[in-house]
């Protein structure tokens, strides 16, 4: 354990410039390969005064309004409108990159589930991983400790996976046993390094037909841990080629919501979009280490 706190802390240590710590937003980089070594993300992000706050934004999730102030942080820039999701529109996305030795480990169930995984269970959890109470580190796991623990919203259904198997078994349960699934996620095509630049969609968007999707966010934790959920309501999901202004090329998956009418106001993107619950769809991109899960038939 105390190597996955190594590395836990070397993540953030290296956060370099700003880095962020949400499950959506932050979403750092690692190309999933589904076996490979498991996910990471969240962050830690420093604000314009220096000082750490943590983002506990979750595209789906209700957050406090407290982190409005947030809403000229880079790593919101990951919202956009249906309107915009068309060839040759330009607009800022924020991209982080992450190096994937210094993320977390993924772990196998046996091991995952003989670690407590509740709120309630957080000062046995930080002597565990050796982090004091004090330290961001400590305020990561809470935070996606009780991000986790959020009631779904109307129409929802979440669990936060701690190993790849039951992130399997939760999207089996959305799909239904007999229905194969595969999965999509954000590739970079380059080893661009700049986390926040204008990026231009390069083709038109090409829509991955699936009647129902389970989008799995990392999020900031001493091993690998997916919120992942689904909604009932009408989503889209979309490929789609970007070019950045430094060259760098980005095949992107985006989700919209076309229904957005059970959100919380204090949503990230109704500031960052200047709309409101229900109002109209809003969509975002994904980083590279969350993944969408689709039925196999549709994708594609
Ligand atoms: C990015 O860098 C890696 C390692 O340096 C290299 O193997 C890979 O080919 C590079 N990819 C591109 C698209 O340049
Ligand atoms: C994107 O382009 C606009 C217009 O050229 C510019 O004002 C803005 O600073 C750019 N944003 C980023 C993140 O580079």
């Amino acid at each position: 354990m105390n190597k996955m706190a190594r590395t836990f802390n070397k993540g953030r240590n290296m956060a370099s410039g700003l880095a962020l710590w949400s499950p959506l937003l932050h979403l750092l980089v690692l190309v999933m390969c589904i076996q490979g070594t498991g996910g990471r993300k969240m962050s830690e992000t420093q604000d314009g005064d220096g000082h750490e706050t943590t983002h506990t934004e979750h595209a789906h999730a209700h957050h406090p309004s407290s982190h409005m102030h947030h809403h000229m942080d880079p790593s919101f820039m990951i919202f956009f409108t249906f309107e915009d999701l068309k060839e040759g529109k330009t607009r800022a996305i924020y991209f982080p990159k992450i190096n994937p030795s210094k993320s977390p480990h993924l772990l196998p169930r046996e091991e995952a589930d003989q670690i407590p995984f509740s709120s309630k269970q957080l000062l046995h959890l930080l002597h565990f991983f050796s982090f004091s109470q004090d330290s961001p580190q400590a305020k990561a796991m809470e935070d996606t400790l009780r991000q986790c623990e959020i009631e779904p919203i109307k129409g929802e259904i979440k669990s936060c996976a701690t190993s790849l198997e039951s992130m399997l078994d939760f999207t089996r349960g959305v799909f239904g046993l007999d229905t194969p699934f595969s999965v999509v996620a954000t590739t970079h095509l380059t080893n661009s390094t700049t986390n926040f630049q204008n990026y231009t969609i390069l083709e038109e968007p090409k829509e991955i037909l699936a009647p129902k999707m389970v989008a799995c966010h990392t999020m900031s934790y001493p091993y690998v841990v997916f919120y992942c959920h689904s909604q009932k309501s009408v989503n889209k999901v979309f490929k789609v080629l970007l070019g950045g202004e430094d060259g760098d090329r980005v095949e992107a998956v985006a989700v919209c919501h076309l229904d957005t009418s059970q959100w919380s106001p204090n949503h990230a993107s109704f500031s960052v979009l200047r709309t409101k619950p229900g109002a109209s769809a809003v969509c975002h991109f994904f980083p590279a280490d969350n993944l969408v899960w689709v039925p196999a038939s549709t994708s594609m």
